[in-house]
């Protein structure tokens, strides 16, 4: 069964920063745009598009995090978020979100993000904030479904000659 848990003072963070963070999806959004207006497109890629989510230092960002919740299924672990307060504006930034493949599909996302919900209205939060892709059309739906509203992109976020070239980033809203 589900349960969902801060992690304890002191917690091992690398069996956590080893998750597996890929996904494959066979439609992604394309972004179509006008001088003054963008729209998100669904469009069917073949071959599917297989990403692995990869980070310089994993443990260091975890450890960057104000607070990490994490998803244990029969005690082992199926998922884990990541919270940053950003005191100026009063957002809490989704930094970190992944569930383990095994565990898809069967809510352990929503669940971690009722928990952020929680947690965030025990702060100053107005609401809960995170960036994705327009190539992650999996984690846009999940979001929509998940109470976020598509709140922004930027087109301009990714260095065509760095990773993440060929991407928009996707910005996306749930007020508290
Ligand atoms: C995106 C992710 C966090 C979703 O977690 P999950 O536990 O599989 O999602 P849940 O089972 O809680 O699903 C919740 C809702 O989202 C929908 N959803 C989840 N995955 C979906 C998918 N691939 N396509 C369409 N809808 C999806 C579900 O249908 C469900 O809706 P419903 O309950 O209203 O029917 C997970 O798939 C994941 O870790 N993906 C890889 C890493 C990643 O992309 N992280 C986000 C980076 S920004």
């Amino acid at each position: 069964m589900l349960k969902i848990r801060p992690a304890a003072p002191g917690e091992a963070l690398a069996p956590l920063a080893a998750i597996d963070t890929s996904f494959t999806t066979d439609r992604i959004y394309r972004v179509q745009r006008t001088a003054l207006s963008f729209s998100l497109e669904e469009e069917v890629i073949a071959p599917p598009y297989h990403k692995t989510y990869t980070f310089d230092d994993p443990v260091a960002e975890l450890r960057d995090m104000d607070q990490l919740l994490i998803a244990e299924w029969d005690q082992k672990l199926a998922g884990l978020i990541g919270l940053k307060y950003e005191a100026w504006n009063r957002r809490l930034g989704v930094g970190h979100l992944f569930v383990a493949p095994p565990h898809r599909g069967k809510g352990v996302g929503r669940g971690l993000i009722e928990a952020a919900v929680e947690y965030a209205r025990s702060t100053e939060a107005r609401c809960l904030w995170l960036e994705t892709q327009n190539t992650n059309y999996p984690a846009v739906r999940f979001y929509l479904r998940a109470g976020f509203r598509l709140c922004g992109l930027d087109e301009s976020l990714y260095d065509p000659r760095g990773p993440g070239r060929g991407e928009v980033a996707l910005y996306f809203a749930r007020d508290l």
